[in-house]
C-alpha cells in the first residue's frame, strides 16, 4: 500500500535528518529530491544546457559524489526555477512516492504540487542563524573551508530565489503540519514527525 511523507521546508532546516529517521522508523522509502536538482546543476556547471542536465540524470548521478558543495547547492536552486527542468522531474518523483510500503520526499514543492494528496505534510523551518550554524558545522566536519557569513549568505541567497520563483516555489502546504526546529534537538524533531505519521496512519 502507499503511503507518503511530504517534508519540505528552507535549506538546512532539518529535513534530510528527519526523513532518514521517519523512513527507518516505518520501513519507508527515502528520496532527497534536492539531489534530483543537485544533480541536475552539477551537470550545467560544464556547460551542459540544464533541460539536457536534467533528461540526461540516472540514479548513479544521485550516488555521486561531490553533490554537496556550495557551488553545486547554488547551481541546483538556479536549474530549480526552470519550469521544464522542473516538469521532467516529475513522474519520477509521483512514481516513487506511490510505491508499495510507503515513502518519504523532502524538497520545497512536494506537499504543494508534486505530492498534493500526501498522507501526511510537514514544512520544517528554523531560523536562519540556526540553520547556518548547522550546515556550516556539516561543511567544516567534511573538511570545507567556509565561515559562518558566508554559510548564511548562501542560504539566504538560496531561499530568496526558491521561494520568488514563478513555477512550485517554496512554500508551505496550506495542510501542512509547522514543524519549527529552531529550539528543538533533532531528537525532538524526529519525534515530533513520526507522532504526526502515526496519527495519520491510526485515520
Ligand atoms: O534540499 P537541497 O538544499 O539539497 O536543494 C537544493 C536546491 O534544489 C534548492 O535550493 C532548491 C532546489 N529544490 C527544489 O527546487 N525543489 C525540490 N523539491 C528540492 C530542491
Amino acid at each position: 500500500m502507499a503511503f507518503t511523507v511530504a517534508i519540505d521546508g528552507p535549506a538546512a532546516a532539518g529535513k534530510g535528518t528527519i526523513s532518514r529517521a521517519v523512513a527507518d522508523k516505518f520501513g519507508f522509502a527515502h528520496l532527497d529530491t534536492g539531489l534530483l536538482y543537485r544533480a541536475t546543476g552539477r551537470r550545467t556547471l560544464d556547460g551542459t544546457d540544464p533541460m539536457e542536465a536534467a533528461r540526461l540524470l540516472t540514479p548513479e548521478d544521485l550516488q555521486a559524489d561531490g553533490l554537496r558543495t556550495p557551488d553545486v547547492a547554488q547551481a541546483a536552486s538556479r536549474v530549480a526555477a526552470i519550469p521544464e527542468v522542473r516538469a521532467a522531474l516529475v513522474d519520477f518523483q509521483r512514481a516513487f512516492a506511490r510505491r508499495n510500503g510507503g515513502a518519504v520526499l523532502d524538497g520545497r514543492d512536494i506537499g504543494t504540487v508534486i505530492c498534493p494528496d500526501a498522507e501526511v505534510k510537514l514544512f520544517v523551518t528554523a531560523s536562519d542563524e540556526v540553520r547556518a550554524k548547522r550546515r556550516l558545522d556539516e561543511l567544516l566536519g567534511k573538511g570545507h573551508e567556509t565561515d559562518f557569513e558566508t554559510v548564511l549568505c548562501d542560504l539566504q541567497t538560496r531561499d530568496a530565489r526558491d521561494s520568488a520563483r514563478a513555477t512550485a516555489p517554496l512554500k508551505s502546504a496550506e495542510d501542512a503540519v509547522m514543524l519549527d526546529t529552531t529550539r528543538m534537538s533533532i531528537e525532538e524533531a524526529v519525534a515530533a514527525a513520526c507522532a504526526e505519521v502515526v496519527r495519520k496512519q491510526a485515520l
